[in-house]
């Protein structure tokens, strides 16, 4: 049955997503084993989802305990796991409550509505994100996106929504005014080639907010939960608290669970009705979420900064030795891009032929989100592999000069 699966993808809507040639039997730990008997590094963890790889034995427990506890009850009810995850993320954080949704677009959906209602009373719409940056395929979301593949044709967006250039403070100011409701920010865009905010921006985005009075919406879906050595990407910048947070991918332990984490000045901006969701905050999800932020606290945050220092320091060996291939190394902890001078697909390719699963960004990036519970010898397989693949494409290209 399983061998077949790439045939019988003719009911999905197959052309939307690229498919790599891999079927899988089972996944443990940073490890994907196909059917037909090879066993793959993941460097990817489904997207930034796995944070603890997978079949994570204390979340596998949380799972089964809570599926016989209760797996769905509604949001009428009050629900220990959601309530416990609640805590935990506002224990984290300098935030202090949790709205759970179901996925990354959603998140930023909520996130979006919630700072339009904020504005609504301040005489305040105008709201802005920067290039590059990736907040999810809902109309709210590609109304704050600039790139044309996720928006020809699907038009209209919504009103009083700009994209301006990321890290350029001269545009920022230019654009800021006392119209300004919120300003949405992808500390180190995922989906953007692994650019990251500079330090410079994020302190006149602040001195902005002092003057003007908006919301900073930090969209940490990708970049938060460990995955750059910190609980939160943003935490990496000086004074810098932002008033809501969004939150998806690594959340659920590699359940579909989204949050929104709302600074005090913007708690009671909902009342009752004004938001929800049926699955947001599924027990079941809860549970798990629950167990990745207790290993991510305890441990997997520090590995991601350790394992992540080692990783930038083998590739930035690497790029002195590939100076033709290695434009620049990005990134911070577990979330790595390597700057080619050509399209990455081909390189990507290349490492699947090793046994390795990464995927490319911003078409010329190498991608590198591995679980972060990667140790240094994972870093050196893939180093290896790497090293192999940008070796034989030299080669291939001394043959055919
Ligand atoms: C930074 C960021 N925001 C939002 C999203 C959208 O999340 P989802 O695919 O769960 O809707 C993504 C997904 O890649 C993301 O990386």
């Amino acid at each position: 049955m399983e061998s077949n699966l790439s045939e019988r993808e003719k009911a999905v809507m197959y052309g939307i997503y690229k498919r790599l040639p891999v079927i899988v039997e089972r996944a443990e730990g940073c490890r994907i084993y196909s059917t037909d008997g090879e066993n793959y590094l993941d460097f990817l963890s489904g997207i930034a989802v796995n944070a603890l790889g997978y079949a994570n034995p204390k979340v596998l427990h949380a799972i089964e305990y809570q599926i016989r506890r209760y797996m769905h009850l509604s949001n009428y009810f009050y629900q220990e796991p959601q309530i416990a995850l609640a805590e935990k993320l506002t224990e984290l954080t300098t935030l202090s409550k949790v709205y759970f949704s179901n996925s990354g677009a959603e998140s930023f959906e909520g996130a979006l509505k919630l700072a339009a209602k904020w504005g609504s009373t301040r005489g305040k719409k105008n709201m802005y994100a920067f290039s590059g940056g990736f907040h999810g395929r809902t109309y709210g979301s590609l109304s704050m996106m600039d790139k044309p593949l996720y928006k020809e044709g699907m038009g209209p967006f919504l009103d009083n929504k700009f994209v301006l250039p990321f890290n350029d403070i001269d545009a920022l100011r230019a654009a800021i005014d006392e119209n300004t409701c919120a300003i949405a920010l992808e500390c180190v865009q995922g989906e953007g080639g692994i650019s990251m905010a500079s330090q410079e921006f994020v302190n006149e985005l602040i001195a902005l907010r002092h003057r003007f009075d908006f919301l900073i919406i930090a969209d940490e879906i990708q970049g938060g939960i460990g995955r750059t050595g910190k609980f939160m990407s943003y935490m990496h910048y000086n004074n810098f608290t932002p008033d809501i947070v969004t939150l998806a991918k690594g959340i659920g332990g590699g359940l579909p669970l989204g949050a929104i984490l709302f600074h005090e000045r913007v708690t009671d901006v909902w009342v009752r009705g004004n938001h929800g969701t049926t699955f947001g905050g599924n027990a079941v999800s809860c549970a798990a979420g629950l167990v990745v932020l207790q290993e991510v606290e305890e441990w997997a945050q520090d590995n991601a900064a350790t394992i992540g220092d080692y990783l930038q320091l083998r590739l930035i060996e690497l790029a002195g030795s590939f100076p033709a291939d290695i434009v620049e190394i990005r990134g911070r902890g577990l979330m790595a891009g390597i700057v080619l001078s050509y399209d990455a697909q081909e390189i990507v390719d290349a490492l699947l032929q090793e046994k390795v699963i990464c995927n490319v960004t911003a078409g010329s990036v190498v991608r590198l989100l591995p679980p972060l519970i990667i140790g240094v010898s994972e870093v050196d397989e893939f180093i290896h592999a790497l090293t192999k693949v940008l070796r034989n494409r030299a080669t291939d290209q001394q043959t055919q000069s």
